[in-house]
């Protein structure tokens, strides 16, 4: 297995380009299998989960071709097995955004039902309401969802609301089954994420009939069927703050490209109230740092609120600025497993229910530690570029899953992260 070893703290400087969003990709290549014929999704990054969703849609039947300029073609002419087997859906919760398209596409669709993971349970009872909703018979079997519409779907007013707001990849899944129900679906308290509205875009040009993108209360008028098309997946914001994070941590200066800072507002919001500068240039912006880190308090939201996702690396900040902090997570309560790696380094973070406190310290020391998730180990390798000494980073095949190659992304702007094995 690799490991990081990272030597801080380093000073950062120069221009790193965003890629394609990961969030967004998925159900767009899911989506895909909507239309017969061959779509290309531009601008998909290099990554494990995206590795593990063309395994998924080759085991469906589906053909598909990677080119060196991260194009990808997905060839649905055939789906001759519409089943999300065990061994694929177990690497990646995100496999359950084919229940939709192939229930709309083939009638009948079985998936694994996913489990939980290190940042919490994870259900899928808005998704399979949602289905429900629109006519699908829905059941258990051995672990499996079994989804049914032998005589297709119709379309109906739907509240995808529950406990923690709205759900994405249940509105992308409700999404992808309503474009070709019969008649009209109201999805109502729909996800508002841009990746949400990535895939709306992407299903219009398709040939669907969506309207209300980016708004809670989404319309759709079901057509008959779609055609293939190609389209460029939008940048990744989860991967623009986690590049301003480092700027700041580091106290350097960063060009970041490639990145729609009208999707980050909640995040660009936070940097500057605790003395980060945020500046729009070309097609992203400058982040810079000179001065201390004052505190602040972050809670995570749905979108246009301050993302979940980002929720770790922002905590590895807030344990160096001068005062105390709260961070309190709203989406999923248990997201946290960073906290005690982080006071591994010399963080103080207490965890009261879904609230940490944090104190800031003078400095972070380095230490070895543990990557739990995507987002957590992010936070470590920012918490790692800051701290004095030789931070280990264990299991950072996490950190492949969503950040492609992220030594080679952030080295050559002076960081000192090195792949090995343990
Ligand atoms: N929820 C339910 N029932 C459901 C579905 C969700 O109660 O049927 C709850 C969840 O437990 C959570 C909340 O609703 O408390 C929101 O979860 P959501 O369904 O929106 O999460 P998701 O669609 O499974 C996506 C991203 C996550 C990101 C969340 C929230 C993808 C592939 N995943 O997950 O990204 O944290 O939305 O924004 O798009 C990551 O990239 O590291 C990641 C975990």
């Amino acid at each position: 297995m690799d490991i990081f070893r990272i030597e801080g703290p380093v000073k950062l400087s120069g221009s790193v380009r965003v890629n394609g969003s990961k969030n967004a990709a998925l159900p767009i290549m899911a989506a895909a299998l909507l239309a017969p014929g061959k779509s290309v999704i531009k601008s998909v990054p290099y990554l494990l989960d995206i590795s593990v969703c063309e395994e998924l849609l080759a085991s469906l039947g589906c053909k598909i071709e990677r080119k060196e300029n991260r194009d990808l073609h997905i060839d649905a002419t055939t789906i001759d097995n519409p089943v999300g087997e065990y061994d694929i859906v177990r690497k990646m919760r995100a496999s359950i955004c084919i229940l939709g398209p192939l229930l709309a596409r083939c009638n009948r669709v079985e998936v694994s039902m996913p489990g939980g993971c290190a940042i919490g349970d994870r259900p899928v009872n808005l998704h399979i309401r949602g289905l429900e909703a629109l006519g699908a018979k829905v059941h258990l079997k051995n672990g499996y969802i079994i989804a049914e519409a032998p005589n297709g779907l119709t379309g109906k007013e739907i509240f995808m609301g529950g406990p923690f707001g709205s759900t994405v990849l249940g509105t992308a899944n409700v999404l992808m089954a309503a474009v070709l129900a019969k008649g009209r679906t109201v999805i109502e308290s729909a996800a508002c994420e841009p990746e949400v509205s990535d895939l709306a875009n992407f299903l219009n040009k398709m040939g669907a009939k969506i309207s209300g993108i980016g708004s809670p209360h989404l319309i759709i008028d079901g057509v008959k069927e779609l055609h293939p098309v190609e389209y460029e997946v939008i940048p990744d914001r989860i991967e623009a703050g986690t590049f301003m994070a480092a700027a700041a941590i580091t106290e350097s200066e960063l060009t970041i490209e490639h990145c729609q800072l009208g999707d980050l507002m909640a995040v660009v919001e936070k940097l500057r109230e605790i003395g980060v500068n945020v500046e729009p240039s070309g097609n992203g912006c400058v982040v810079s740092r000179t001065g201390p880190m004052k505190p602040t308090d972050i809670t995570t939201q749905p979108y246009p609120g301050f993302p979940t996702d980002l929720q770790a690396q922002f905590m590895s900040l807030l344990a160096l600025a001068k005062g105390n902090s709260f961070v309190i997570e709203k989406i999923f309560p248990d997201r946290f497993m960073h906290v005690a790696e982080l006071n591994r380094m010399a963080a103080d973070l207490r965890k009261e229910g879904q609230i940490v406190i944090v104190a800031g310290v003078e400095k972070l020391i380095a230490a070895p530690v543990m990557a739990s998730d995507l987002r957590a180990s992010a936070a470590l390798v920012l918490a790692g570029m800051a701290a004095e000494g030789t931070t280990i980073i264990n299991r950072v095949y996490h950190i492949d899953r969503g950040y492609e190659k992220i030594e080679e992304r952030l080295n050559p702007l002076g960081a000192k992260i090195f792949r090995e094995k343990e």
